[in-house]
C-alpha cells in the first residue's frame, strides 16, 4: 500500500520542475500520500538529504526557473556500490514510491535502481533539450526556446543595422530541437544541428547566395554539439571566404533560467499530477510524458534507447523561408 512517496530533480535544471515539484506535493495528499522532497538530486539521495513537503512548502514557486530542491549530475549513480545505496537510503526513507524529474540521465539511473527495490519510480521529463523518446516535449523546452528567440530577435537589429553575419550557439549537445524551433521561430537564415552533416563549403555558398540576392544581414543558430564544432570554431573556419564582417554569440545557461512559459507550467502541472497517480495507482518503471495532446506513460529504458526524430518537415520550412 503506497504512503509516503519521494521527488526530486536531477540532472541539468530546466525552467517548469518548480511547477512539476509543486504538482507532486499537491496531488501526493489528494491520494493519501505523505510527500518528501529529496534534495540535489540523486546526489541528495545518497546522503539522505530530506525535507518534508506539504502542499504549503511548494506555495508561490510556480512562476520561478530553477529548481527548489537543488539538482546535481550524479557520478556516483552509475556504479553499483552508489545503486545499491540509493536503494538502500529510499528504504531507510520508509518510501513507498519515487518521483524522478529530469532527462535520460535521470532515467538510466531510475532505471537500475527500479531493479534493486520494490520502491516504485516514476519518471517526469525534465530538461531544456527535448531529447526524450515518449513525450512531444520535455519540461523546460519551450521557455528555453523562448529565451532564444527574445534573444536572437535583439541580434538581429543589431545584425541588420551594421550587415553583419551572426553566428548564435544555442544548447544541444547532442541533439538540435532546440537549434531547429528557434531557428524557424527567429527567422534564422541557417541552422546547423547533430543530426544533420555540415558542410561548411555549401554553408558559406548559401550566405552569399542571400547576400547576392539582397540580404541585409544573416543569422546562423548553431546547435552546441554540431559536427563541425562550437560556434567560434565554425566563424573563423569560415570568415575566410566571406567578405562579411561578422561576429559570434554564445546563449548558453542563460536558455536555462527564468520564468517558465505558460505552456511549461501546463505541461508540468499535467505530468507531476499524473505521475502521482501513477504510483497510487500502482506503477513504475516509466515515464509519463505528452503525445499528441493526451498523456502516456513510457518505460524508462524506451525513453532514452529511442531516438525521437528532429521534425523532418520544420527542417524543410526553414530552408523555404529563409529565401
Ligand atoms: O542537458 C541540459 C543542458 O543544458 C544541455 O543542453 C547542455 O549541453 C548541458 O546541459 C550543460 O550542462 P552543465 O550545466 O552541466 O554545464
Amino acid at each position: 500500500m503506497m504512503k509516503r512517496i519521494g521527488v526530486l530533480t536531477s540532472g541539468g535544471d530546466a525552467p517548469g520542475m518548480n511547477a512539476a515539484i509543486r504538482a507532486v506535493a499537491r496531488t501526493g495528499p489528494a491520494y493519501g500520500l505523505e510527500v518528501v522532497g529529496i534534495r540535489r538530486g540523486y546526489a541528495g539521495l545518497l546522503d539522505g538529504d530530506l525535507v518534508e513537503l506539504g502542499p504549503r512548502s511548494v506555495a508561490n514557486i510556480i512562476h520561478r526557473g530553477g529548481t527548489i530542491l537543488g539538482t546535481a549530475r550524479c557520478e556516483r549513480m552509475k556504479t553499483p556500490a552508489g545503486l545499491r545505496e540509493a536503494a538502500r537510503q529510499l528504504e531507510k526513507a520508509e518510501l513507498d514510491g519515487l518521483v524522478a524529474i529530469g532527462g535520460d540521465g535521470t532515467f538510466r539511473g531510475a532505471q537500475e535502481l527500479s531493479k534493486l527495490t520494490s520502491v516504485s519510480v516514476v519518471g517526469a521529463p525534465g530538461t531544456i533539450d527535448n531529447d526524450l523518446y515518449g513525450t512531444d516535449a520535455t519540461i523546460g523546452f519551450d521557455t528555453a526556446v523562448n529565451t532564444a528567440m527574445e534573444a536572437i530577435d535583439r541580434i538581429r537589429d543589431t545584425a541588420e543595422a551594421h550587415q553583419r553575419l551572426f553566428f548564435v550557439e544555442v544548447m544541444g549537445r547532442t541533439r538540435g530541437f532546440i537549434a531547429l524551433n528557434v531557428g524557424v521561430a527567429g527567422g534564422a537564415e541557417e541552422i546547423l544541428v547533430p543530426e544533420v552533416h555540415t558542410d561548411l563549403d555549401a554553408l558559406g555558398a548559401n550566405i552569399r547566395a542571400q547576400l547576392a540576392g539582397g540580404k541585409r544581414a544573416s543569422i546562423v543558430v548553431v546547435a552546441e554539439g554540431d559536427d563541425a564544432g562550437h560556434a567560434f570554431d565554425i566563424a573563423h573556419k569560415m570568415c575566410d571566404g566571406l567578405a562579411m564582417d561578422y561576429r559570434v554569440c554564445v546563449l548558453g545557461h542563460i536558455q536555462r533560467g527564468g520564468p517558465p512559459t505558460a505552456r511549461d507550467r501546463l505541461l508540468a502541472s499535467k505530468l507531476g499530477a499524473r505521475a502521482v497517480q501513477a504510483l497510487a495507482e500502482g506503477r513504475s518503471g516509466v515515464m509519463v510524458g505528452e503525445v499528441c495532446g493526451r498523456v502516456v506513460e513510457t518505460p524508462f529504458e524506451e525513453t532514452y534507447a529511442n531516438q525521437k526524430e528532429l521534425d523532418a518537415e520544420l527542417l524543410q520550412l526553414l530552408k523555404v523561408l529563409a529565401r
